[in-house]
């Protein structure tokens, strides 16, 4: 359980935004277990930004820096988030490393969403490396952020076939709908269930170690 309140949540997002979507719809629902604040984008073009203000969320596009793989400082993105008393960041299809000043601002109040069954297939264009490697089962997963690729303690996993007559598209659109369906169940689930990490496990239950 991450607080006691409603969290503020943050939104990073790249592109499309269909998770960021399906994490607005279900908060709009009250199903989220926190209210999305804003939106924040690195790249100015994004959908995302576009489905953050039909649902009235603040969009931010804070500035990037010279880097296409990471944020060259960090330091307005904090802001933004301590200006709107951000509790927790959900990283939606963000394509670029989080390092330390939001992770020391925010550890373990970040969770990123993955297109495999980590530790499977980290990195880009994960369904497409399970689909070359000719996995049968790949899927999706939500985990805590840490400082490195698409580790972390795991929150929740989904797993999907992948069937004789799959094509990458068909493959991709199943992954897609599982992400859509876990992200928001997880998130709910972290923010308002006790939980501990043991070890490299993330443990939903009660102990005198919980968060909350
Ligand atoms: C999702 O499949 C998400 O898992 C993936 O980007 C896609 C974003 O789609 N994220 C990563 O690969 C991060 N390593 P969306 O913009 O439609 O939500």
């Amino acid at each position: 359980m991450l607080s006691a309140r409603s969290a503020r949540l943050a939104v990073f997002a790249s592109g499309n935004g269909s998770n960021f979507e399906a994490l607005a719809s279900a908060a709009s629902r009250g199903e989220l277990g926190g209210s999305i604040v804003a939106l924040l984008s690195d790249q100015p073009q994004a959908f995302a930004l576009e489905r953050a203000r039909r649902h009235g969320i603040e969009a931010l596009t804070p500035p990037t820096g010279r880097f296409r793989t990471r944020l060259e400082d960090e330091t307005p993105w904090i802001d933004a988030l301590r200006e709107r008393a951000v509790d927790a960041v959900l990283l939606a299809g963000f394509m670029r490393r989080i390092h330390s000043p939001i992770l020391g601002a925010f550890a373990g109040r970040i969770l990123n969403l993955h297109p495999s069954l980590l530790p499977s297939f980290p990195g880009l264009d994960a369904i497409g490396q399970a689909w070359r490697h000719g996995a049968r089962v790949t899927g999706c997963t939500v985990h805590v952020v840490e400082d490195g690729l698409d580790t972390g303690p795991i929150v929740a996993q989904a797993a999907v076939d992948v069937r004789d007559d799959d094509t990458l598209e068909t493959l991709g659109a199943r992954v897609h709908a599982a992400e859509h369906a876990l992200y928001p169940a997880a998130v709910r689930r972290w923010l308002t269930e006790p939980w501990h990490v043991d070890g490299r496990r993330l443990v939903f239950g009660a102990t005198e170690a919980s968060h909350g």
